[in-house]
């Protein structure tokens, strides 16, 4: 049995963490600590504000791209105006719906419903299944009558969601006499299309407002991340660190949650290696696992004959002199590579297609070239990432593992069809 002094297999001061906890996803971050997003704390506070003071509110559409803060800044205002309404002596509520898991309307109401329970005495019983989504609005309707002056609703990543019948329910509740609270929506998505699909379908009742937050620059970032040093033991980081880590993500997307899980994951590979600081080193390495993270998660939900044919494009990038290929010699080398692995490969045009759709995620970039009087146009395929990162992402798919190294394909394929006339051209 171990000691008061505790068992030695598990060191009781961890050598490079002080607060882990400042860098775990969906921790969320104290006023003092966010950076940079003054003026959209303000614009948002503007919409909603109204309830603070007994007023009827404004709803809001949030768009940006990942890691922009927009979950974030609508919890954080949404908090703040629950708090400055108690001043007032107004009772409101804050409710928050991940959509990407509520993402049916008789989830979204269940979840609704189930919360505000949650935070009030409310008697009445919900049941968890078995009923519709109008029973879940009665229990919303009867809770807010009885608990409640106002209710801020943050449905976030709403484009999740089957149908956005709830946004018309919640913004009618008062005109249809189901309620007096008054109701403020945040609707938050990345996808800028989702505006679309909304007009369509939603009539004038969700009138809102829309604000655009923009990805995170180097400076942003730095401060973002020196607002959180203090998850590392003092003088771990070394100089340049965080500069370095701002630097890469700011040049990558402007996410400050990449920014952020790059420097958690540089100060785990320090402390596995025994390392007693973080080193600029650190951070190079942990930017490179960030990547092929990201990878590995754009073609998650890829075919086998997607990703041979991203390690085949990789493949030739590698060990060829260019960085652009068209399809036909991007399906020469994946030709090769299915003898290789004992695969039945898919046709020329199946894989034309299957390079579209990772264009599509971002993974490559393809652009028309040629197509003059006399010429067909094609398509050259470049990769937007190093394609050693590729490579690694594509063989952690457990199927794939045993693929043979790239600098044995080059040459797999047949010089005689190479030569071919070019027929890469489908589109
Ligand atoms: N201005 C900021 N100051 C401090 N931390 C921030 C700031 N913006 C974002 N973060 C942190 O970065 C991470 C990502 O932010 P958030 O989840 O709000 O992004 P998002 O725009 O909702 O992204 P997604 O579209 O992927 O959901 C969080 O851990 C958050 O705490
Ligand atoms: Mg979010």
């Amino acid at each position: 049995m171990a000691d008061q002094a505790g068992d030695p297999l598990f060191h009781s001061h961890d050598p490079v963490f002080n607060r882990k906890e400042l860098l775990h996803v969906g921790h969320v971050p104290d006023e003092d600590r966010i950076v940079g997003r003054d003026d959209e704390i303000e614009s948002v506070a503007a919409e909603v504000g109204a309830i603070t003071r007994g007023d009827p509110p404004n709803n809001v559409m949030i768009y940006g791209k990942t890691g922009t803060g927009k979950s974030l800044i609508s919890r954080h205002v949404a908090t703040r105006a629950q708090n400055a309404a108690r001043t007032n002596e107004i009772d409101c509520g804050v409710l928050y719906v991940d959509c990407s898991e509520a993402n049916t309307e008789t989830r979204a109401t269940r979840q609704l419903a189930l919360s505000l329970k949650e935070q009030t005495g409310y008697q009445g019983s919900i049941p968890v299944r078995g009923v519709g989504t109008m029973e879940y609005y009665q229990h919303i309707w009867e809770i807010l009558e009885q608990f409640f002056d106002s209710i801020i609703v943050i449905l976030d990543e709403i484009d999740k969601l089957d149908n956005s019948n709830i946004l018309m329910q919640l913004s009618r509740a008062r005109e249809a006499q189901k309620t007096d609270a008054y109701i403020g929506v945040i609707g938050i998505s990345n996808k800028v299309k989702y505006r679309e699909t909304l007009d369509e379908r939603i009539d004038s009742s969700f009138g809102h407002r829309e604000l655009f937050f923009h990805p995170y620059d180097a400076s942003q970032l730095r401060e973002i991340m020196r607002n959180r040093e203090d998850a590392f033991q003092p003088d771990v980081l070394e100089d340049g660190t965080i500069e370095l880590c701002a630097a890469l993500a700011a040049k990558k997307h402007g996410d400050a949650r990449k920014a952020i899980e790059i420097l958690k994951e540089a100060g785990e590979l320090a402390r596995r290696t025994g390392s007693e600081t973080v080193s600029e080193d650190h951070i190079q390495q942990a930017q490179e696992v960030a990547e092929i993270n990201r990878i590995e998660e754009l073609t998650s939900g890829a075919t086998v004959h997607a990703k041979l044919a991203l390690y085949a494009l990789a493949s030739r990038i590698i060990t060829g002199d260019r960085e652009t290929y068209k399809t036909r010699e991007v399906y020469e080398r994946y030709v090769g590579i299915c003898e290789l692995v004992a695969t039945d490969p898919i046709t020329e045009n199946g894989l034309y297609r299957q390079l579209k759709e990772q264009a599509f995620l971002g993974v490559i970039e393809s652009e028309k070239t040629g197509g003059g009087r006399s010429q067909r146009s094609y398509l050259l395929h470049r990769l937007v990432t190093d394609p050693k990162h590729i490579v690694k992402a594509v063989r952690r798919d457990s199927s794939l593992e045993d693929l043979p190294t790239y600098d044995r394909l080059s040459g797999t394929e047949s010089p005689s069809r190479a030569h071919d006339a070019d027929l890469s051209s489908f589109s």
